[in-house]
């Protein structure tokens, strides 16, 4: 696997939280700390993105299972569309929030997301 992506320099925590065999490419896997703390994360052409699993639209917890397409995901439930490298939704409002992510061999490690408040769109 030629997957490469060191760690971000940043003083952040970082957790394992999968081995990369978990990630099909292409596809989405969830990781669920709480209900209100959730993160997709996708492996695209070989690189690493973490998002909020949680849709601003209706607070959805469905990015994981969302079309994707390029380095855009599609959420499943109405078909709103984000870039995963800003988190930003493309035509529309709201945003998903993006984390660090990096591989240490095959351990996926992503930071420690903090706790949020929820909030969406209506
Ligand atoms: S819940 Fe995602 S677009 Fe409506």
């Amino acid at each position: 696997m030629s997957l490469e992506q060191d760690k971000p320099s940043s003083d952040k925590e970082f957790i394992r939280v999968c081995s990369i065999k978990e990630i099909p490419r292409r596809c989405g896997k969830e990781i669920v700390f709480d209900e209100e703390t959730q993160v997709a994360i996708f492996n695209i052409d070989d690189t690493l993105y973490a998002v909020s699993n949680i849709c601003p639209h209706q607070h959805a917890p469905v990015i994981a299972d969302g079309y994707i397409e390029d380095c855009t995901i599609t959420c499943p439930l109405h078909g709103w569309v984000y870039d995963l490298r800003s988190g930003r939704a493309i035509g529309g409002t709201g945003k998903l929030k993006t984390y660090d992510i990096y591989l240490d061999g095959e351990n996926v490690m992503l930071e420690r997301p903090e706790p949020e408040e929820p909030t969406w769109t209506i």
